[in-house]
């Protein structure tokens, strides 16, 4: 592996966090890197010790056919962007959302389609040990027939946190004005609905709702901060509660909860987080899970690791490196293709759900994931 050029477009704040993941995998060098904003190019390229590429048309011409380019741009570029790279014969990496809408999202994956590039989406935590561990533990039925799923993706509240004192490694600003302007179910949805539909395939219908609990949020607009998503899969999975707000005090817990116990893993944002599993006891004539848990491991080697920065403790490297195995083995990659236009589906339809929209069939499909070949 590494004989693929990796290159990125946007060195803002979530652009940090991959050049430290990349630093674990010594033997991939990021070739080129492109921001519009100029000044902010510069501070990442002293920062990372990289040279400056001064356009976008520059970058995707510089680079051999068949390169792996990586969209590290605001939600709103990501569109325009992955149309670019894939219009100049490369693989697309996208940061989340695919796209804003499915329109674009459609068009983007019969574009890929159609070149015979691949294009991904992050996020890539279901690559992680964590996912993986949980995954492992579900198929092998360690807590018996999985009943039902609690996942929930509260950050906290948010709006009251010292977020302008937020700043990346090399000193990228956190962009609070974009992440109330987007809303935290299409920024976070992604988290925990990637580890689902992994594990049990396509959303066959989300009934949600959402809405803003918090006015006044710099650049908000009216975006929903809170959302919250029963899915029920199309072959016939658990049903999943979801919930997403940057309101209620922070809980990244998921719960699969089985005919024997529950499966728990309490942290979303880190790929070491423990998986356990809660055994249903009686305990004098009640009803109880062990309030500890027996924690499951792997017992493998799985992947390099990256130390914590602010909320995260994921190796945002995993994904591209799935990807570049990929096309050098030629085989498709796990987050692309109908995989990433899927999960772009069942965000939007949770997003946009509002307070009557709540009832979407899905219209995209896709299979479940096959587990790291260390998980299996
Ligand atoms: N901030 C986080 O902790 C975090 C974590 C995971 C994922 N993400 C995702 O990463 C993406 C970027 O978020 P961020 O926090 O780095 O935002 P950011 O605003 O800090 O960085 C985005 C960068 O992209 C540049 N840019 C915008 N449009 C461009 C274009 N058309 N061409 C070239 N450069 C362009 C901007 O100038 C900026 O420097 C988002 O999709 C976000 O959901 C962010």
């Amino acid at each position: 592996m590494g004989m693929t050029n990796i290159a990125i477009i946007g060195c803002g704040f979530v652009a940090d966090l991959y050049m430290r993941s990349f630093a674990s995998f010594p033997n991939q060098r990021i070739s080129s890197v492109f921001d519009t904003n100029g000044a902010r190019l510069d501070q990442f390229c002293t920062y990372w010790s990289l040279e400056a590429t001064r356009s976008q048309e520059a970058l995707l011409a510089g680079l051999p056919k068949g390169s792996l380019v990586l969209n590290l741009t605001n939600p709103k570029s990501h569109s325009a962007v992955n149309r670019a790279i894939l219009d100049a014969g490369h693989h697309a990496y996208s940061e989340k959302p695919l796209a804003l809408n499915m329109q674009d999202a459609l068009a983007l994956h019969g574009l890929a389609d159609d070149s015979g590039l691949h294009l991904a989406s992050a996020p890539c935590s279901v690559l992680g040990e964590a996912a993986q561990t949980l995954a492992k533990a579900a198929r092998e039925q360690t807590a018996g027939d999985i009943r039902l799923i609690y996942a929930e993706l509260d950050d906290g509240y948010i709006p009251q946190a010292p977020y302008k004192d937020w700043t990346s490694e090399s000193g990228a600003p956190w962009p609070f004005a974009d992440e109330f302007h987007v809303g935290c179910t299409l920024e976070h949805a992604g988290y925990y609905l990637s580890w689902l539909i992994a594990m049990f395939g396509p959303v066959q219908k989300v009934i949600a709702a959402s809405a803003e609990t918090i006015p006044n949020k710099p650049s908000a607009d009216g975006t929903a901060d809170f959302s919250v998503a029963t899915l029920f899969f199309e072959q016939g999975g658990p049903p999943v509660r979801l919930t997403c707000s940057i309101t209620a005090p922070h809980d990244h817990r998921i719960r699969m909860i089985g005919d024997k116990g529950v499966l728990s893993v309490k942290k979303a944002w880190s790929n070491s987080a423990p998986v356990r599993f809660h055994k249903r006891m009686i305990l004098r004539r009640r009803l109880l899970e062990h309030p500890i848990g027996r924690r499951i491991s792997l017992g493998k080697t799985t992947h390099p690791k990256v130390k914590r920065w602010g909320a995260a403790e994921m190796n945002f490297a995993l994904g591209p490196m799935e990807m570049v195995e990929a096309i050098e083995t030629g085989r498709p990659p796990r987050l692309a293709g109908d995989f990433a236009l899927h999960l772009n589906e069942v965000t939007l339809a949770i997003q946009n759900a509002g307070r009557s929209r709540g009832v979407q069939g899905m219209q995209t499909h896709c299979d479940r994931m096959e587990p790291m070949p260390w998980a299996m």
